[in-house]
């Protein structure tokens, strides 16, 4: 298609208010999405009616008035330090020190409820799949996936529990010693789930933590928070009182009465560094505080020369672009050698040209709105450092822009000095750099603050094998001729320096939020007699040899 063509169709990607299809709208006539007012704490969903956060959309709509804007869709409760405060107060007494209700349950209780849960979650897909395309402009198509992926998620853990109970109970026998080891939750734990993924790494921290007999405070991400009103009636249906606790609001606001206080054991937040060192220093023990910690990442992709250029670029352009490129886990720079990178990057800038784009629920769109205000300003500022030394938008359409709305740029030759090579542009701006010498993407693997994953495109076992030995030094995850993502979620995913604390997976999130208690005695006569007598009259949740199926 023409860049006129293409131009055009970016001038007119906003819908007339009254075009938008009422079956992806979240309010009949397209007007405001209603329960923005709730937040959970002690077991009520209850109505804030004090200050409130104007909610937008990255999508924009013309008004009757000829008039084009993004589209207000609702309002948020921003919650004060009081009251996220009770929040707080209400998880500390729920855990009670270990001895609340929650964490005294028996696991098969705590899986119930968590089952539970699961199946009044499901009733909301349409809801929350609707709020998701408006707060931050996701594909129907992606956000069903998020949905479908995280109630999935759900379900392993419970199993992956079940597994980590049924190993739990049995007794073991050392050197005269019997003991009975199980994991116990930790304590009160802060959940933040980031705005790219606001439900799913929101839930694969909240339900780790609280199936393992933790309670929570959970505050909802920058963007993505009208999603989770219709979950707050399934929370509070599901779990006891002060189990779990959702507030919104200014983040220090809301964050301090938590980050603050020393009953607080656990921090799970997906974000950057930068915030994490600031919340981690808020703690008055932080040598009790556990971090689980998902960061800032540039995951590099590496062309060697005898790359299969087609699987390549398909890879590369699902890695760099999926949710257009608002992933922790996208390739952020692409090393290509110079023996092919004028052919990699023609096939790229071709292959980016040709993505659908559009908005959210248009049939079979891969490029859509961004949600941060500013964004497409700040990744055109990318473009025109590059530009100044030397590097071009390699596709005929990459920058060109509509308010919210940025084509992908496919940078090309990126080097060093530009800042695109050293920033996290967590958007559309594909970076393309060619190197001589792999030294020199290893030079770069090695200075980068980041450490989280990286893909290698190539055949060859003789320059693979060693050049995967030397990336698992600095990344946790060497992907072979595949882009980089975190799924299957069973597979570990983390990171080393500035890009993640601790390790999540299914089964590594259940360690993560828990810790390995015992009880263990000689095994004389009296002791033996002592556990049996505990067994058969069951008066310990801890010592049982109950077997979950
Ligand atoms: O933003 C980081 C997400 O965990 C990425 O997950 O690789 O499955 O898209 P994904």
């Amino acid at each position: 298609m023409a860049t006129t063509d293409i131009r055009s169709r970016i001038e007119k990607l906003w819908p007339k208010a009254h075009d938008v299809p009422g079956t992806h709208d979240f309010a009949p006539g397209g007007g405001l999405y209603e329960r923005g007012d709730l937040y959970l704490v002690d077991g009520e969903v209850r109505k804030w009616s004090g200050a409130m956060e104007k909610v937008y959309s990255p999508l924009c709509v013309e008004g009757r008035d000829g008039q084009i804007a993004p589209r207000l869709i609702g309002h948020a409760a921003s919650l004060d330090a009081q009251t996220a405060g009770e929040a707080m107060g209400a998880a500390v007494r729920a855990y009670e020190r270990g001895r609340g209700k929650w964490p005294q349950m028996k696991v098969a209780e705590r899986i119930q409820c968590v089952e539970h849960f699961a199946e009044l979650m499901s009733g909301t897909r349409e809801e929350v799949v609707r709020l998701l395309m408006w707060e931050i402009g996701k594909s129907r198509k992606d956000c069903e996936k998020e949905f479908d992926r995280t109630v999935e998620y759900i379900h392993d853990t419970v199993d992956a529990l079940k597994e980590v109970d049924r190993s739990g109970g049995r007794f073991q026998l050392h050197d005269g010693i019997l003991a009975q080891i199980r994991r116990s939750p930790l304590g009160v734990t802060l959940c933040m789930g980031p705005y790219n993924y606001p439900l799913n790494e929101t839930f694969t921290t909240l339900i780790p933590a609280l199936i393992m007999g933790n309670t929570v405070v959970c505050k909802l991400p920058r963007f993505g928070v009208l999603c989770s009103a219709p979950l707050l009636r399934c929370f509070a249906t599901a779990f006891p009182a002060g189990v779990v606790n959702i507030v919104n609001g200014d983040g220090p606001v809301v964050v301090g009465p938590a980050i603050s206080n020393e009953h607080l054991a656990a921090l799970a937040f997906i974000g950057s560094a930068k915030v994490a060192n600031i919340l981690k220093r808020q703690h008055p023990k932080p040598n009790r505080l556990r971090c689980i910690l998902g960061l800032n990442a540039k995951n590099p992709g590496i062309v060697l020369p005898d790359a299969d250029l087609d699987l390549t670029v398909e890879q590369v352009v699902m890695g760099a672009l999926s949710f257009n490129g608002q992933r922790c886990t996208a390739l952020k720079l692409i090393f290509v050698h110079k023996s092919i990178a004028d052919a990699f990057v023609a096939k790229l800038a071709a292959a980016v040209d040709a993505l659908p784009f559009g908005l959210p629920w248009d049939p079979g769109v891969k490029l859509t709105p961004l949600p941060e205000p500013g964004k497409a300003e700040y990744l055109q500022g990318l473009v025109d450092d590059a530009a100044q030394l030397g590097a071009k938008s390699a596709n005929r359409f990459g920058g060109l822009s509509n308010r919210s709305f940025y084509f992908p740029s496919v940078l090309y030759p990126v080097n060093a000095k530009m800042r695109a090579y050293h920033e996290e542009q967590f958007g559309p701006v594909i970076p393309v750099v060619p190197y001589e010498d792999v030294k020199e993407v290893l030079d770069y693997v090695t200075a980068v603050p980041f450490g989280q994953q990286a893909s290698v495109f190539g055949h060859h076992p003789a320059v693979v094998g060693p050049l995967v030995d030397v990336l698992v030094h600095e990344v946790c995850r060497v992907n072979l001729n595949a882009q980089c993502q975190r799924g299957p979620d069973v597979y570990p995913f983390t990171g080393r320096k500035d890009s993640a604390e601790g390790t999540l997976s299914v089964g590594d999130a259940l360690r993560c939020f828990s810790i390995r208690s015992m009880v263990a005695a000689p095994s004389n006569g009296a002791n033996k007699e002592l556990l049996q007598g505990v067994l058969l009259q069951r008066t310990s949740n801890f010592i049982n040899t109950d077997y979950i199926f």
